[in-house]
């Protein structure tokens, strides 16, 4: 039974209720990846339960946040144009606050850069909000958390869930690996998993609540390991959330391959629940270059996982992450990394150009490869991906998959679903408007393929 959304809105209404009265607003933009959009979720939570309502415009509000991304320097950039506009709102006693990575990265910089903010908080702070806005409440323009030295993490009854049918949990914080290229260690701090106890809670309490798919989220959740005596690990923490009666679709990101192990995939096989789908982040298919990022596998040691996951019982889609340009990657390492695109024949890909990013080793290796050239690099490899994946999306016309219908295109009189792979299958079904499909999980043949998406139409069996 679906109850999520009234049982939700109800504390929203408290809050709202509660504002009436303190008249304290807020508005919060999210910059960066899930763990970010998570993390919002929770701080949300945290200043409505402080009496706190949502405004939609930051001109509406009388606390201007931003959940801040530091994986580039354009992530980062966006941050300071966003502040730069509002510089005069400052004086008319609007509050100004940066959270997340480029906050825990600059520090109390960003007081200089932008003298009109008066809280600078990263992720392993936000135990400590609640505090932190007692503290700009009482008129303290200079509110910082910014210590990583934590083995706490924010788990809080807060969390303010923005998508209806599906939930993130966070099950571990922070990042132990030292990637060459990567800002993560330094702005999440150090690995804290969450004990399986309350993660279990949390898990129970959603499918109590109506939702019937839980994406677990870390930046390594491979390297998960119960702080309890419980011990569970990675793989024994998915059996379980996936047993949980009412929960139908478990999703996991991200994946580090030098932690990734086979029982996870035995793990996945043994329980469909578990979803036919692995993010597996390789960044390059040079062994050279994998070395020179620390990431310590190497190309053989990568595909020696893709085997697992090709080899299981069920059909999985395999996607990854690729960085072009890194310092030292000749003509000869791209084309590795090309090569692999067609060995492993990835289902989707998220590509970037490197980025020197603070602190990091790779800012000081040498043989730094041209904007230009880094361009063109990924212009070559997302054809070459783009080609893949009409291919392999084309293999799939005549197929029955069961999608959770996430939402409408009137436009197009196509609902918009998602498959247990992770592919868009936007579908045509007799109930042609309102939003009762909304939720649902329905069977849907595919009938035409794009690159980036199917479109099918639903069928009564599957
Ligand atoms: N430059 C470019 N891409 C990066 N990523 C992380 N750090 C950098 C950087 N400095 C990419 C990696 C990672 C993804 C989330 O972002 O591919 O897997
Ligand atoms: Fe960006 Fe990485 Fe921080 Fe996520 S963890 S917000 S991707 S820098």
């Amino acid at each position: 039974m679906r109850t999520s959304a009234a049982a939700l809105r109800l504390p929203l209404k408290e809050a709202y209720n509660r504002t009436i009265v303190s008249g304290k607003t807020f508005y919060l933009e999210t910059f960066g990846c899930q763990m970010n959009v998570h993390d919002s979720e929770k701080v949300i939570g945290t200043l409505m339960a402080q009496g706190y309502a949502q405004v939609p415009t930051p001109e509406a509000a009388g606390l201007v946040l931003y959940n801040t991304c530091s994986i580039s320097d354009k992530a980062e950039q966006k941050v300071f144009n966003r502040l730069q506009n509002f510089k005069r709102e400052a004086g008319k006693g609007k509050i100004f606050g940066v959270l997340g990575c480029v906050a825990q990265q600059e520090g109390e910089k960003i007081f200089e850069r932008a003298p009109h903010v008066s809280l600078v908080a990263g992720s392993a702070s936000y135990t400590r909000l609640g505090e932190m806005l007692v503290q700009l409440e009482a008129g303290n323009r200079r509110v910082t958390g910014l210590s990583l030295d934590t083995d706490e993490t924010f788990d809080t009854p807060f969390t303010r869930r923005d998508n209806p049918h599906r939930a993130y949990i966070t099950i571990i914080e922070g990042c132990d690996k030292s990637c060459a290229y990567c800002v993560v260690p330094f702005t999440r701090g150090p690995e804290r998993s969450r004990t399986s106890e309350s993660v279990m809670a949390e898990a129970s309490g959603l499918a109590a609540q109506g939702y019937a798919e839980i994406q677990l989220l870390g930046q390594n959740v491979n390297s998960y390991r119960d702080p309890s005596p419980a011990g569970w690990d990675f793989a024994a923490l998915l059996g379980r959330v996936a047993g949980i009666p009412g929960i139908r679709r478990v999703r996991y990101t991200t994946s580090h391959p030098r932690d990734f192990v086979k029982p996870i995939v035995d793990a996945m096989d043994e329980n469909p629940v578990l979803c036919d789908h692995v993010h597996l982040p390789v960044q390059s298919g040079s062994s050279k270059v994998l070395a020179a990022m620390d990431r310590l596998y190497t190309r053989d040691e990568y595909m020696r996982r893709i085997e697992w996951i090709k080899t299981a019982k069920r059909k999985y889609s395999i996607t990854t992450d690729i960085i072009v340009g890194f310092p030292g990657e000749t003509e000869e390492d791209f084309q590795k990394t090309l090569d692999l695109l067609d060995e492993v024949e990835y289902d989707s890909l998220f590509s970037f150009k490197y980025s020197p990013r603070p602190n990091t080793a790779a800012l000081e290796m040498r043989d730094k490869i041209a904007e230009e050239e880094k361009q063109r690099r990924l212009v070559i490899l997302q054809e070459k991906q783009r080609a893949i994946q009409i291919r392999r999306n084309a293999e799939l016309i005549g197929e029955v998959k069961e999608v959770l219908v996430e939402g409408r295109q009137q436009a197009l009189g196509q609902w918009i679903g998602r498959t247990s792979d992770n592919r868009t299958l936007n579908f045509t079904h007799p109930e042609n408007g309102g939003d009762s499909l909304l939720g649902k999980y329905l069977p849907v043949r595919v009938t035409r393929s794009g690159p980036n998406s199917l479109v099918g139409e639903s069928v009564t069996v599957v």
